[in-house]
């Protein structure tokens, strides 16, 4: 079970540091860590993830034999946790009115079987309370909707969807995920080419048609220009 046992941190520095801490100290499969605030919190490609006290949840959960799926997965599980209709933007950002919505962040070490799942997703941060360089492309639930459930309900769904995703048939979670895909058919850059995104294959990399063919991006070894 995804969320037992559960520790809670009003502050911490960033839960995947946490979760990844008692991974190695032997933590079983489904424990989850939580925080209120984080004075550390990462993002993907070295990045800062900020959020507002309270505003957001901010979750890592330790998984014993991950399924190659993960990172797919999480992202379908968060969609389906979130009273919106929101998109997945390759490799796995959770968009909302084309903003930033939710960020996934996966660690871990393969060779010992664990992996810590961290996800961030914005809540009840009013729009005028994203730095101004953010405005643009980040978003929360109340921004969008105007009104937003509390962060534990909507930790709470999340906690059921993953329960659910993680053990699900990667043929299901893709075409889910296809369902959601953002960039389908746009026009992306990357630093070694351009083209236009043609879906992602069964292993998560996207698919991009150029004028010399279709390549297969791997997600962790292209990142996308903005
Ligand atoms: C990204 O989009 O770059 C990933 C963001 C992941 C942020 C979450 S917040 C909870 C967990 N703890 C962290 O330090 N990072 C993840």
């Amino acid at each position: 079970m995804i969320g037992t046992p559960r520790v809670h941190h009003r502050v911490a520095d960033s839960t995947n540091e946490r979760a990844k801490a008692l991974a190695r100290a032997g933590a079983p499969h489904g424990t989850l860590v939580t925080a209120s605030e984080q004075t550390a919190g990462r993002g993907r490609q070295g990045r800062t993830w900020l959020a507002r006290p309270g505003s957001a949840v901010l979750m890592s959960v330790v998984l014993r034999d991950p399924p190659e799926s993960l990172p797919l997965a999480a992202a379908v599980a968060v969609v389906e946790a979130v009273p919106a209709d929101c998109l997945i933007k390759w490799p796995n950002d959770v968009l909302l009115d084309g903003r930033k919505l939710a960020g996934i962040l996966v660690e871990g070490r393969p060779q010992e079987g664990w992996a810590v799942l961290g996800i961030g997703l914005n809540v009840s941060t009013p729009a005028a309370d994203f730095p101004a360089e953010l405005r643009d492309i980040a978003t929360s639930l109340a921004a969008a909707l105007g009104e937003a459930p509390g962060t534990e309900e909507i930790l709470a769904a999340l906690v059921a969807r993953l329960d659910t995703r993680l053990a699900s048939p990667l043929d299901e979670v893709l075409e889910e995920w296809r369902r959601r895909d953002a960039l389908f058919g746009s026009e992306v850059h990357w630093n070694g080419g351009a083209g236009t995104a043609a879906g992602i294959a069964g292993d998560g990399s996207l698919l991009v048609d150029t004028d010399s063919g279709q390549v297969a991006l791997a997600a962790g070894e292209v990142h996308l220009g903005r």
